[in-house]
């Protein structure tokens, strides 16, 4: 069975193809390489001793995709690639709102024509606002998103639900991730930010190999036990497994279903700032500061319907996240950059 993988040379979308070709399935991969490097073909290949087919293009080209269906028997799609930064996009929502609604559009736009109505969307946890209660389950009312980034997410899936409901031949999984950390544990693969990271993981790590001085914590005066924000990481290895785990169940033929993939356990920035120390045998400087503008205070979710529909948990826990996000930037200092 081959699936079509967009944005499958960034970071979830690497480990995914790593766990789709371990599971026997065959990949082809979209990607313009906006925000990624050819270089994880090539690790993803050392990793799993297959290189899968890849495509420089643009989703929001019609013509490359077209071409991609017509020359290959394509019978899913999952559907990573876009744009994704949060503070990015509320400088540029023209830019977000074209690759990622476009992109989107182009691409079922041409599944269609070819007969292809499967697909996986890689949507986020920031559908849910801030979470009318927490653990989050599937049945939390979608939120106000603070940014352009997350209303494309929340746009997306109601497009997509939209597109089954004209047409019940599709078969839609919305998969709702939490927050992403960790990486390959052969150090081979591994997120790559350009500049400098928003995101607290890739922070800290840059802080820890001495990139960055220190990790601005931003707030203590949360509702938390600590005063920090809390939040559901989950490695990305299993993540990428998730989303073998709802490839095998498009099978099913359930229409459109949304299940959120994270871990159930909610850790603090502190204590992942602890816990990274121990996996990088350093504690990490940190000093705090004010509150970061639409953050919300604590978000995890209840990953249940995704252990009984999908047959998926998460394996690993906060110190493998931080063990392996050590090991990918000691090895890599610069990434993927020579
Ligand atoms: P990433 O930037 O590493 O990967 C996205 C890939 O898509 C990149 O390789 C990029 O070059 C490619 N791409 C972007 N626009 C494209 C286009 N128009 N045509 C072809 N390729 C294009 O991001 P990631 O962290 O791997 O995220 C993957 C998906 O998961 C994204 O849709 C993101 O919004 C979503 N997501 C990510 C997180 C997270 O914290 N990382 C959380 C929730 C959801
Ligand atoms: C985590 C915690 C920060 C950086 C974002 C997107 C979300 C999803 C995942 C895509 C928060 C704190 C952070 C720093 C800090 N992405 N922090 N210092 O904001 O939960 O989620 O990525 O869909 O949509 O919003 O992730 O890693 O930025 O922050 O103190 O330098 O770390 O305040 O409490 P977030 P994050």
């Amino acid at each position: 069975m081959r699936i079509l993988v967009t944005g499958g040379v960034g970071f979830i979308g690497s480990h995914t193809c790593v766990e789709l070709l371990e599971s026997g399935y065959e990949v082809t991969v979209i990607d313009n390489l906006d925000n990624s490097s050819p270089k994880a073909l090539e690790r993803i290949e050392q990793i799993t001793g297959k290189r899968p087919d890849f495509v420089k293009g643009d989703i929001r080209d019609r013509a490359c995709l077209d071409q991609i269906f017509e020359s290959q028997k394509i019978e899913a799609v999952i559907h990573f690639a876009g744009l994704k930064s949060v503070a990015e996009s509320v400088r540029k929502p023209i830019e977000y709102y074209s690759n990622n609604i476009t992109g989107t559009l182009t691409l079922v736009d041409s599944m269609r024509d070819h007969g292809v109505k499967n697909i996986i969307f890689s949507s986020s946890a920031t559908v849910y606002g801030d979470p009318a209660f927490v653990p989050i389950t599937e049945e939390c009312p979608k939120g106000i998103c603070t940014n352009p980034y997350g209303w494309t997410k929340w746009m997306l899936e109601q497009v997509l639900t939209d597109l089954h409901t004209s047409d019940p031949e599709w078969n839609v999984i919305l998969l709702r991730y939490f927050n992403p950390i960790g990486a390959h544990p052969t150090g081979l693969i591994g997120e790559d930010p350009k500049g400098i990271p928003n995101n607290l993981m890739p922070y800290i790590t840059q802080v820890a190999i001495g990139k960055l001085e220190k990790l601005n914590v931003f707030g203590d005066d949360y509702d938390t036990p600590d005063g920090t924000g809390v939040r559901d990481y989950i490695h990305v290895v299993d993540l990428a497994k998730g989303h073998v785990h709802a490839i095998r169940k498009l099978a099913d033929k359930e229409g459109v279903s949304v299940y959120n993939l994270g871990t159930g356990h909610g850790y603090s920035v502190l204590q992942v700032v602890e816990a990274f120390g121990k996996a990088c045998g350093k504690p990490v400087p940190y000093e705090i500061k004010p509150r970061r503008p639409g953050d919300v205070s604590t978000n995890y979710c209840d990953p249940s319907k995704a252990e009984r529909e999908l047959g998926w948990t998460a394996q690993y826990g906060i110190d493998e996240m931080c063990r392996d996000s050590w090991n990918w930037q000691s090895n890599n200092p610069d990434g993927y950059r020579d």
